[in-house]
């Protein structure tokens, strides 16, 4: 068979086919028209070896001597019911704990960018589809599908999507966190030995690692050599770096299987969740923008290149929590939409029993008593005021003390078969709170009756789609059951996507522990984080950001005193912080002091001319020498204009940051970059600095060409810790018309 070439935006996928395996011989850099011939591939065999090649197969396997992590591991032993209570003293039909798949078939998919890839072992019984598409933006898709073509049922440990990376990529950076500190890197030496990131939350989990990256030596915003994955999937799931000691080394992902989970009858098939991949010869923030570009192409995106804008958002959780009632709220929703507010979301309260976090989940009723004439005197002046409504559920999860708890007690996942009337227990309780079993179709149908009446009976623009607790010894019928909850939950987004189409749904999960491509394929935002404090946020956003663009990633600006850390900081630069995002505020407004007021009027008019070019660019973020400066952005795509934040997030090791460069503009055109918040009309601009006098070009602003501030770069002022300046950069007319 012929190797087949995918190239796109200056990445090559090479898949060669030898002795009836497959195997991706290279992912990397575009290879060009004319390929060699691929006999020059072949390795020298070594003493104490096997006496052929060893293939890194496209599910590497055992079978062709490959001495890593499997790409699919499964048996039928488990289920044979031979005699003798596990003696092994029988034949298991159909035993396959070692498949040998070799090509059925193998091609390009029209168009060219993807093929698909059929192997086989008929004597174990199984076949596995493969499917691969690079994107015009240099984004690689692959995911298998395995069937059961077998006589008796298959029980599937794990079946992986896995790619090569070169010995190049010596250096392994991958995201971790907890709650209110998601996505916070961590980088290591890759050395010879397998580094795994598991996942067993039920959940994606606070501590999972949106990209799992690995590059050369020192690789860094913007340079050097990087292969990361991005795994799309809400529940159980292993990433890896597999470092084996023949100098090979492969990144990975596999779902989190637990025992007798997903077991297949004859016929019967399992998808893998979909890897993404990228590759760039920039650094980070070259595979930044081959996800970016993916994102945008998709028809569902919103945001500007899809011509539907991001609204303005006004939460209400940090502003009242659980204290709901009409006249405060209805104050809170006039007092936003006089700042410029579009979006006014009512949070977790509203339901039946709902004064605290104790009961309530599952009862998806207006409270009577909190509301007597339901939602809709809150939503008419909502939409009067020339706002949509938004509103808070917890679709998954039901309460102890709820109605829907004591009717249907067997909705409540357990990790036994036994009910409840039985002895069957409960996992610990979690914030007070249980998961509703959506493998049961009643509890499913009940659910979505539920959510489909609301959003029918109320003018609801907006779900704030919240998850608020680890899937723990989840179980249905007696066997773990994430998988079949993960892809129940998926079928409720999708029905009501479908129900509802001009419903935007946001998924939040404790924060940001449900932020994933799976769940992105249904949603139209995340909540990145609890954490509102800006400081944090910093991190947080740079790394969600690596692989969401902005106008996915929900951000805030919170209460002066941030309620998560205790930190107090200036309005300026929380706003700054927030405005490279979906912005909004969680702040009781009312509370503001007139001059905060003024300068939060100004951030959200700044949002409003910006959010066009923040929801559109191209990400840039600089490598800057001091720990504690950051410098990034966003430049438009056709590159006439730009726009940055100079952040400092603790004091500065240089008495002042001199001059800071400021990459990603066209180097032959020319800018006026100005700056743009704070200014001395907002009441934080003495306070955000420390310096007798400001950089001349503070105060007029400047002209420099692209190459200028890329490679000399403009003095910043000397922020003081914890400030940001917000800064403009727009081609000036001659060099337009140049
Ligand atoms: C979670 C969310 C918060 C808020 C609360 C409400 O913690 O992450 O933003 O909605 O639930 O209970």
């Amino acid at each position: 068979m012929d190797p087949l070439h995918l190239r796109a935006a200056g990445t090559s996928v090479l898949v060669a086919f030898h002795s009836g395996e497959v195997e991706i011989v290279h992912w990397g850099a575009d290879l060009g028209d004319s390929l060699p011939d691929l006999d020059l591939l072949t390795p020298p065999i070594p003493h104490s070896a096997l006496d052929v090649p060893v293939i890194a197969g496209l599910l590497p396997q055992s079978s062709s001597g490959w001495p890593g992590r499997p790409g699919l591991r499964g048996s039928r032993l488990a289920l044979s019911g031979t005699a003798g209570g596990g003696a092994h003293d029988g034949a298991v039909p159909g035993f396959a704990f070692s498949p040998a798949l070799r090509v059925v078939s193998a091609e390009a998919t029209p168009g060219g960018r993807g093929a698909r890839i059929v192997q086989a072992d008929p004597d174990a019984g199984v076949q596995v589809i493969s499917e691969l598409t690079l994107h015009s933006g240099g984004l690689l898709e692959l995911s298998h599908e395995l069937a059961n073509t077998g006589t008796t049922p298959y029980c599937l440990d794990e079946l992986g999507t896995v790619l090569p990376v070169p010995g190049e990529a010596v250096e392994l950076l991958d995201l971790t966190g907890r709650w209110c500190r998601e996505n916070h890197p961590q980088r290591h030496r890759v050395g010879q030995g397998t580094w795994v990131r598991s996942g067993r939350h039920g959940r994606t989990g606070h501590d999972s690692s949106l990209l799992l990256a690995a590059g050369s030596a020192g690789f860094s915003n913007r340079a050097g050599r990087v292969w990361a994955v991005h795994f799309a999937w809400s529940g159980n799931h292993e990433q890896y770096l597999d470092s084996l000691a023949d100098g090979r080394r492969t990144l990975g992902a596999a779902e989190l299987l637990g025992p007798g989970e997903v077991v297949l009858a004859p016929g019967e098939a399992y998808r893998t969740p979909t890897l993404y991949a990228a590759f760039s010869d920039r650094g980070l923030d070259g595979i930044t923008e081959a996800f970016y570009a993916w994102f945008r192409a998709r028809p569902s995106h919103v945001g500007t290149t899809a011509g539907r804008v991001r609204p303005v958002v006004l939460n209400t959780w940090e502003a009242v929590y659980f204290d709901h009632r009409l006249e405060p709220l209805l104050e809170l929703a006039e007092s936003a939409a006089e700042l410029g507010v579009e979006r006014f979301v009512l949070d977790d309260g509203w339901f039946r029993g709902r004064r605290d976090d104790h009961a309530g989940l599952g009862d998806w009723y207006v409270d009577e008593t909190v509301w007597p004439e339901g939602l809709t005197p809150l939503i008419e002046r909502v939409t009067g005021l020339g706002m949509e409504f938004g509103l808070w559920v917890e679709p998954e999860m039901v309460n102890l003390d709820s109605d829907v708890a004591r009717a249907h007690p067997d909705w409540i996942v357990r990790p036994t078969a036994a009910a409840a009337a039985d002895g069957g227990r409960l996992p610990l309780e979690w914030r007070h709170q249980h998961i509703l079993d959506l493998a049961n179709p009643d509890a499913w149908q009940y659910t979505y009756d539920r959510l489909d009446a609301l959003l029918g009976e109320n003018d609801i623009a907006y779900l704030k789609w919240d998850q608020n607790r680890d899937l723990t010894e989840h179980g249905h019928a007696g066997r773990p059951s994430v998988h079949e909850q993960t892809l129940a939950a998926y079928r409720l987004f999708d029905a009501l996507r479908a129900a509802h189409p001009h419903v935007e749904i946001e998924s939040c999960s404790s924060g940001g522990a449900r932020v994933d491509l799976g769940i992105l394929a249904r949603t139209d935002r995340v909540w990145a984080s609890d954490c509102n404090d800006a400081l944090e946020r910093q991190t947080i956003q740079r790394w969600t950001q690596a692989v969401l663009p902005p106008e996915l990633v929900g951000a805030h600006v919170g209460p002066t005193h941030s309620h998560t850390t205790g930190r107090v900081h200036d309005i300026s630069f929380r706003a700054i912080t927030a405005l490279f995002g979906h912005f909004g505020l969680e702040w009781d407004i009312r509370q503001a002091t007139p001059a905060e007021r003024e300068t939060l009027r100004r951030a959200i008019a700044l949002y409003k001319r910006h959010r066009g070019l923040i929801h559109s660019g191209v990400r840039i973020n600089a490598d800057l020498g001091e720990p504690n400066l950051r410098l990034h952005g966003v430049v438009s795509q056709s590159g006439t204009e730009g726009l940055f934040a100079a952040v400092s997030l603790g004091t500065l090791m240089a008495e002042a940051p001199g001059r800071v460069a400021v990459p990603g503009l066209d180097p032959e055109r020319t800018y006026r970059v100005r700056a743009a918040l704070p200014t001395p009309e907002d009441a934080d601009w003495a306070d955000s600095f420390t310096q007798t006098a400001p950089p001349r070009w503070i105060a007029a602003g400047a002209t420099a060409s692209g190459r200028f501030l890329a490679e000399v770069g403009l003095p910043l002022p000397i922020l003081r810790p914890e400030h940001a300046l917000l800064i403009e950069a727009k081609v000036t007319e001659q060099s337009v018309s140049d």
